[in-house]
């Protein structure tokens, strides 16, 4: 479970410890005994290399992700666009989720396992209809075709592997906090047990797929 010292981490790890189909799980975040921490990408192969005795792992979950910071909140309008932000979401949205994807590959048991990277309805192209949010869209969007092109790989090479990105729903989060998150959004304990439910009955035919909390197939 990487980034369990999220809202929505926290409530996975919780869920797969009292789960008694799950033997050992190990919550990662920037603080645990081995860590990992996207602004210092090299910790993740550290982390990685320091786990692999531990495998091979059924299930990766990962839900490290960053909508705000104390310096700025998504953008309303083009002229809100810096680089700064542009890149930092990149660096934490999607390029620390696919050296992830890379380095945790090796853990995987590869006659049977899953890795599921918590990705956002907003990242997708097709259904943005209301605009704004341009760096998390963008770096979701990134994520997405990571997500997308390193299943395509594993189709050949790691078979029996599903890589999936996952929308959560709105979640009363850290992350949705200055959105309303706490009225608008649901509690993380109901949005874990519904995104399981949909893990539990993953097919390694649905490798390569967008899905939503409630098991419907999103539009990349
Ligand atoms: N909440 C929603 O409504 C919603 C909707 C759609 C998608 N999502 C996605 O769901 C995922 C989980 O979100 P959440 O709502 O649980 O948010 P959250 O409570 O803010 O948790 C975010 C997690 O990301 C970690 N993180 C942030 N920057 C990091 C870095 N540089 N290195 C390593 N870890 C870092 C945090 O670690 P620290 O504890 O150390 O800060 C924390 O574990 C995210 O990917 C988000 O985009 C959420």
């Amino acid at each position: 479970m990487i980034g369990s010292s999220g809202t929505i981490g926290g409530a996975f790890l919780e869920l797969l410890q009292n789960n008694p189909s799950c033997s050992k799980v190990i919550g990662i975040h920037r603080h645990s005994e081995h860590s990992i921490d996207y602004q210092n990408p090299d910790s993740i192969e550290s982390c990685a290399t320091a786990l692999s005795h531990e495998g091979p792992f059924h299930l990766i979950i990962n839900t490290i992700g960053v909508l705000h910071s104390s310096d700025w909140m998504p953008e309303k309008r083009l002229d809100d666009l810096n680089a700064e932000q542009l890149a930092e979401l990149m660096k934490i949205n999607a390029i620390g989720p696919a050296l992830t994807i890379r380095h945790f590959s090796k853990l995987l048991d590869p006659k049977n396992s899953i890795m599921v990277n918590l990705s956002a309805k907003v990242g997708s192209i097709e259904d943005n209809r209301l605009g704004g949010w341009y760096s998390y869209r963008a770096s979701k969007a990134a994520l997405n075709m990571l997500i997308k092109t390193a299943s395509i790989e594993w189709a050949r090479t790691k078979s029996n592997t599903a890589l999936i990105a996952m929308h959560p729903g709105t979640v009363n989060s850290r992350l949705s906090k200055p959105f309303r998150g706490e009225h608008i959004g649901r509690p993380a304990k109901d949005a874990t047990a519904d995104m399981f439910r949909v893990i539990e009955n993953l097919k390694k035919e649905d490798s390569g797929s967008f899905i939503s909390y409630s098991g419907e197939k999103l539009p990349w």
